[in-house]
């Protein structure tokens, strides 16, 4: 790469936000992970993401100093990995209607700064499963709201749309994520044994490091922008990949 990208991290501190940070900088992209500023742990993030490469910015979720930080640093992609669960929103003493409130607000607070910036970013947002116009319950109903916040932005952007996350790195036991998790690779394994590879892939668990793997992945590829990626997109090996050039033979492969 001639110019190195520039990531900012939206979500740095959450399990898959921090796999997109190692996987960011380990890639040679500057990555700027943000943190909240009344987080307990900055210290410990600092360390940590010095330690991979990365830079850590400590900046509210407003909308001032939020555009002020991104027009200084210019990136060209920016990733957003928030989302809260019932029990952090409990312990932060958030009430009534969580999801619309952090899902969706914060996402479109991001998604505001960056249609302001002389450059606009690529805007990656992670948004879940079984997201639908019409999806039931507040969680995916808040995900549709934030997708279309950043389908009608105007910004070049990619969705994914990720199965369970799930794996030993989490601070938390989240222990219905787990069963949660073997229930679905019970199914997709009964389905890619029936045949149903997409099915499988598109349903299977998958962990921090693959799904930061297959985000930065499709971040920097030009066949993904103005997309919706549904997990099978997101593996470490993709059946678009599969269908890719497979040499016939030995002296095939040397040529390349
Ligand atoms: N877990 C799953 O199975 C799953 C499946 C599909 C999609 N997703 C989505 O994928 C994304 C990443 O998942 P994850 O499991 O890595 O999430 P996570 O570990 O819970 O991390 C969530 C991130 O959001 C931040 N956040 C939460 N509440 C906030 C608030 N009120 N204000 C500002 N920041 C806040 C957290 O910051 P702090 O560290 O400061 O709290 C953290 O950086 C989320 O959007 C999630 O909804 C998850």
């Amino acid at each position: 790469m001639a110019t190195p990208p520039t990531a900012f991290v939206a979500g740095a501190t959450g399990y898959l936000g921090r796999a997109l940070v190692y996987e960011l900088a380990q890639r040679g992209a500057r990555t700027v992970a943000h943190v909240r500023p009344d987080s307990s742990r900055s210290g410990q993030w600092k360390e940590r993401f010095d330690a991979a490469g990365a830079e850590i910015l400590a900046l509210a979720w407003e909308h001032e100093p939020l555009l002020a930080a991104l027009r200084q640093l210019r990136p060209t992609h920016v990733f957003c990995t928030i989302g809260t669960t019932r029990k952090s929103a409990r312990v932060e003493g958030l009430q009534g209607s969580i999801y619309e409130e952090v899902d969706f607000g914060l996402t479109r607070l991001l998604v505001a700064a960056c249609t302001e910036l002389e450059h606009p970013p690529r805007f990656v947002y992670v948004s879940s499963l079984g997201t639908r116009e019409n999806s039931r319950g507040a969680y995916l109903r808040a995900r549709w709201r934030a997708e279309e916040a950043v389908r009608t932005s105007g910004l070049p952007y990619t969705i994914a749309r990720p199965p369970i996350i799930t794996g030993p790195g989490r601070d938390e036991p989240r222990p219905l994520e787990r069963v949660g998790a073997a229930v679905m690779n019970a199914l997709s394994r009964v389905g890619g044994l029936l045949g149903a590879q997409r099915f499988a892939a598109r349903y299977r668990a998958t962990d921090a490091e693959e799904l930061a793997y297959g985000l930065v992945h499709a971040a920097f590829n030009y066949t993904t922008i103005d997309r919706v990626l549904e997990a099978e997109e997101l593996r470490y090996r993709t059946a678009n990949d599969r269908e890719y050039y497979l040499p016939k033979s030995r002296r095939d492969a040397d040529r390349h």
